[in-house]
């Protein structure tokens, strides 16, 4: 499989439990495409698959929390940004179920690009956030 390059050496947010969710979801994504490409059992994808909706879910919910603790101005733009994912990775789910191999893989490979994005805008202005109010290594 092309792996795509350094997506995942992603600049640090500062704060710990949120670069270490970061890290865990981009694993999760290019295991799953690994287990995908190489024939792996649909239980391994499937089990992949939960793994990286309920990371993502939680996560979001961390971050999401650290928001309105707070009240970050840039809120409802950035969970607005966690519901597109979480569409996606439904929409991904909805690929497996339904034996859609490269449409999972798609959806993958957008989820991949998606999340070096936001990571590099919508989570590094909330890190420059925390950061100005003394409030960095205080989240999730
Ligand atoms: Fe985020």
């Amino acid at each position: 499989m092309e792996r795509t390059p350094d997506l995942t050496r992603q600049p640090a947010t500062g704060t710990a439990g949120i670069d270490v969710e970061h890290q865990l979801q981009f694993t999760l994504v290019e295991t799953l495409l690994q287990a995908v490409a190489s024939g792996k059992p649909r239980d391994d994808v499937d089990a992949l698959l939960d793994s990286l909706v309920d990371t993502s879910n939680i996560h979001f919910q961390g971050e999401e929390l650290l928001m309105r603790m707070h009240s970050y101005d840039g809120l409802a733009q950035h969970v607005e940004e966690h519901r597109l994912l979480l569409e996606e990775l439904a929409g991904m789910r909805a690929a497996f179920e339904s034996g859609q191999d490269a449409a999972l893989t798609s959806g993958a490979t957008r989820v991949l690009a998606w999340l070096a994005s936001h990571l590099r805008t919508h989570d590094l202005a909330l890190s420059a956030f925390m950061a100005q109010g003394g409030l960095v290594g205080s989240g999730a």
